[in-house]
């Protein structure tokens, strides 16, 4: 099956704001003024930025990053016309009684949802992601509560997260709606992607961390490929890297060469790069600091002049050898 591309924005950047740091406490969710105005100058940052999708999920601060967001958006009316917002569920931390696993059964698909949709005081979500494979996951199950929700109005487009191509493939063959993205792990850290395409038929292939052949199938089936993690927790564009990370502190020199030349934040090189693959991947971006979200604007402008040889240099950085 052969499907167009979805959920991409129409207009604005195709970054994507990650609210994972905003909200509380992990512990209990726990946040008071102080949070709902880190969140009203990161999605404001944002906005300036170009970006109108905005990524959640249920367990982020026990919830409380969709709460502060429900507050950002109530106090700013016209704001939810203008977004996109994309929720997950999936994930149950462990609370008293309950060791952390995953659930993507229907009721508590459905319940994950609807104490989403109250939290961040709107009536639908744009995009629902399920957040990591289930291993009891029924996929009829899954399409069955989807399909109500999408029925209900109360979700528009559906997409999964860390599933690899055959686990898409099942769940697609069950779901009435085309999945539209598979949020993965992907940055000039976490460089799997790149590597399941360069190793194959080779010995190092067989620890590649990004699952072979998953790139290829959302590429081939118009899956957007969302990469969480993008800017490497900053290891690579002014934040500490680790005592005797040679590759690390290598990558953090080219990066700041190269944004010096063309005259942008290091931030935009990073994210520059994943954008740089034909892939079209989008970065979710989960920086908080105001300053960072709006230097990630210019990650496209170096996409679109990046180099092959520049893109070569800084994945063999990364990569801390040569490609064999
Ligand atoms: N699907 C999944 O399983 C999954 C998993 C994790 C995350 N996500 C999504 O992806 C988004 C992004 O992921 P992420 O937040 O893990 O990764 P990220 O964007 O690579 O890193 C953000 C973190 O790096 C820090 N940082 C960035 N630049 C820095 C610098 N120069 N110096 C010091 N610290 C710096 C930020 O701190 P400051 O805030 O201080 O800048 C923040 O804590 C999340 O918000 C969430 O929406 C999805």
């Amino acid at each position: 099956m052969t499907q167009e591309p979805a959920a991409a924005p129409t207009t604005g950047s195709r970054l994507i704001y990650g609210c994972m740091g905003l909200g509380g406490s992990w512990e209990d969710g726990a946040y008071g003024a102080a949070e709902v105005r880190v969140a009203e100058a990161a999605v404001e940052a944002a906005l300036d930025a170009g970006i109108t999708r905005f990524d959640h999920a249920d367990i982020y601060r026990r919830g409380s990053a969709e709460t502060v967001f429900g507050e950002v958006l109530r106090r700013a009316p016209g704001l939810r016309e203008r977004i996109l917002v994309q929720g997950k569920v999936g994930i149950r931390l462990a609370e008293p009684g309950v060791i952390a696993h995953y659930d993507l059964s229907a009721a508590s698909i459905r319940e994950r949802v609807l104490e989403s949709l109250e939290r961040l005081g709107i009536e639908r979500l744009d995009v629902l992601l399920l957040h990591r494979p289930d291993p009891l996951l029924e996929p009829a199950e899954v399409a069955e509560a989807v399909a109500g929700l999408q029925a209900e109005g109360l979700v528009g487009d559906v997409g999964a997260s860390n599933m690899s191509a055959a686990q898409l493939a099942e769940l697609q063959d069950a779901l009435a709606t085309p999945l539209v993205a598979d949020q993965m792990e992907m940055s000039l850290a976490r460089h799997g992607f790149a590597d399941s395409a360069v190793l194959v038929n080779h010995p190092e292939g067989a620890i590649v961390d990004f699952p072979h052949g998953t790139l290829e199938h959302c590429r081939r089936h118009g899956i957007e490929l969302q990469a969480w993690g993008s800017l490497a927790g900053g290891r690579y564009s002014g934040g500490a890297v680790a005592t005797g990370d040679t590759a690390g502190a290598e990558t953090a020199a080219l990066v700041s060469r190269l944004a010096e030349e063309r005259g942008v934040a290091r931030e935009a090189v990073v994210l520059g790069w994943l954008m740089r693959h034909p892939a079209a991947i989008t970065p979710v971006i989960g920086t908080t600091d105001p300053g960072r979200i709006r230097a990630c604007a210019d990650a496209e402008q170096v996409a679109a002049s990046m180099t092959r040889s520049e893109w070569y240099e800084l994945y063999l950085a990364a990569r801390g050898r040569p490609v064999p």
